[in-house]
């Protein structure tokens, strides 16, 4: 039991049945400042209940909980309408960390996910172009998200939904015809692509017929053209290759690839469907389904020369995913610019009468900025992720060579600092802020950074190495002078699990890294007030603490697929 539902139980045992202990638990607080207790109770429900001055119920309760739980709080106070209560703070850390020592890395796992399974769309870049920050974006978030939930009991879908489809294939081929060079595509298969992308819009601005002749390769593309057919599978085994570098580098993987393509045959039986509906009307030569009476414009379905869209290509995969694994949840992690695509994916589903679509969740996120503007890979304006995390190494490289010349498996520490620094950096702000893209900041090693929470770890590994005694929970000892610096870390350590529960349902893994920085603050206050490795009484006690905050810390970065070396 953790102490706050320890406390609540106390006092919904006092108040003998007028409110409920789930109400007690809600209403429990932090208080305002550390100096004031552990935990709060504000009396103010209970006195509309009772007609009462909350101050004197405070009081009362106050009285109450000193006289019969004693052994439970070393203090409890009222102030004003508040009842202020502080923990036996031995009690609790003897408790916090001998459920840590038992459970190992499973500390934190909860099981409100058990036997439910929940899809979730994260990365899917488009192949011809280079990986983008914003797919880095959906790829560490999406992993950090499905990590969590996992964590909580759910079997995750990890899907890939690659962008294999659409007009702009047309467009690439048509390039290709006009201006391609088989070898030099060969050899450098994505920046000679995003060339001839990029070239293809630069003339289309000055000569619309470029555009009739990308609409015409699609269309031949859609009827299963071989030569057309033949090109395309061409570029995405290229694409997949290059991104399987950058998943490599980061360590995600995901359990499905069906892509927009996959779905493209699947895409007449969503149309035959919207039709016996009666739900597709013409408007100007396309074909839509109106979203008036949602206050939406339309969604479009299928163009007046008769290929699908990405819509249409959504409205069948999402099909496809709820017969497949018959979701709790159908997640989509992709950028805060597609909101009213997702907004409209949903009505035209319950229009269809699928009751389910409530369960589509867009999980949105704010864009990586260049100079406070949207990167555009139609301009070419683009930062080449492979570039980023090949710097960090490298920088990461030399930061051990000037430190730790001597490490065993430098290349192998480096590739976890240089990429946990990139994935922490973006991480660890919340999803839905835009962030400038720095390569200052996203290399920096020291502050608010994944390296920093790396050497915080290490540090607590050598000090286990180091011959100390084996943690252990029966009968410790605490020093009076320790507690001052040990108790923020137990009690961090006590929220741990709650942190799981909150960043998983908010879908929000930049809760679990400020968690975890904290962490390593506190912990890193207490190291270098305690001497952890002297002699004493109290060693068995310190080499717990230690031995708790690395499990907890290794479990967080794992959590947020930050890999911790034990050297560094
Ligand atoms: N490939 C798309 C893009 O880069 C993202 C796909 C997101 N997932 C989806 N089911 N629409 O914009």
């Amino acid at each position: 039991m953790t102490s706050k539902t320890a406390t609540a139980q106390a006092i919904y045992e006092q108040l003998e049945g007028q409110l409920s202990k789930e109400r007690v638990t809600e209403l429990l607080e932090a208080p305002k400042y550390e100096h004031m207790g552990d935990i709060a109770f504000p009396c103010f429900a209970l006195a509309s209940l009772q007609h009462q001055n909350p101050k004197l119920i405070a009081e009362v309760l106050a009285e109450q909980l000193r006289e019969q739980c004693s052994s439970q709080f070393e203090r409890v106070e009222s102030v004003g309408p508040y009842v202020n209560m502080f923990y036996q703070k031995e009690e609790v850390a003897t408790s916090v960390l001998s459920t840590i020592i038992e459970k190992g890395n499973a500390y934190g796992t909860q099981y409100e996910g058990d036997g439910k399974t929940i899809t979730m769309d994260l990365s899917s870049p488009n192949i011809a172009k280079p990986f983008s920050m914003g797919h880095l974006r959906s790829t560490v978030i999406g992993s950090a998200i499905a990590n969590l939930l996992e964590k909580c009991g759910y079997k995750v879908v990890r899907i890939n939904y690659l962008g294999d489809w659409g007009t702009q294939f047309g467009k690439l081929i048509a390039a290709y015809t006009w201006w391609g060079e088989e070898e030099k595509v060969r050899l450098n298969p994505i920046q000679e692509l995003l060339k001839l992308y990029v070239r293809f819009h630069r003339e289309a601005e000055q000569d619309d017929a470029l555009n009739n002749k990308g609409r015409e390769w699609f269309q031949k593309l859609e009827n299963g053209d071989a030569y057309a057919t033949s090109l395309w599978e061409w570029f995405r085994e290229e694409s997949r290759k290059e991104f399987q570098n950058i998943y490599d580098l980061l360590g995600v993987s995901f359990d499905s690839y069906k892509s927009e393509a996959y779905h493209h045959p699947q895409t007449p039986a969503i149309i035959t469907k919207l039709q016996e509906k009666g739900l597709l009307v013409r408007s100007e030569g396309a074909e839509v389904v109106s979203l008036d009476d949602y206050g939406m414009p339309p969604a479009l379905i299928k163009k007046s020369d008769g290929t699908t869209l990405y819509t249409t290509r959504d409205l069948a995969a999402a099909v496809d995913r709820m017969e497949t694994y018959h979701f709790t949840e159908s997640l989509y992690v992709v950028g805060n610019e597609q909101s009213l695509h997702f907004e409209q994916l949903k009505a035209v589903l319950v229009k269809m009468g699928y009751e389910w679509a409530d369960k589509l969740i867009h999980v949105p996120f704010g864009m990586m900025l260049r100079d406070g503007k949207k990167m555009s890979t139609r301009k070419g304006k683009v930062v080449f992720l492979q570039e980023v995390l090949e710097k960090a190494i490298q920088l990461a490289e030399a930061n051990i060579e000037e430190k730790n010349p001597l490490l065993e498996n430098k290349e192998i520490v480096a590739r976890k600092v240089g990429v946990g620094a990139v994935i922490f950096h973006d991480i660890k702000h919340h999803r839905s802020n835009d962030i400038e893209f720095s390569y200052d900041d996203m290399l920096r090693f020291d502050g608010e950074t994944a390296p920093y929470l790396q050497y915080t770890y290490a540090r607590g590994c050598s000090l286990l190495a180091k011959g100390a005694p084996m943690p252990q929970t029966t009968s410790l000892l605490f020093a009076q002078d320790d507690m001052e610096t040990m108790w923020p870390i137990i009690k961090l350590l006590q929220e741990f699990p709650d942190i799981i529960k909150a960043s998983a349902g908010e879908y929000n893994p930049a809760r679990l890294a400020k968690y975890l920085l904290q962490l390593a603050q506190s912990f890193n206050r207490f190291y270098t007030k305690v001497r952890v490795l002297e002699e004493s009484t109290f060693q068995q006690t310190r080499i717990t603490i230690v031995f708790a905050v690395t499990t907890v810390l290794k479990e967080g970065l794992r959590l947020l697929n930050i890999e911790a070396p034990t050297k560094m």
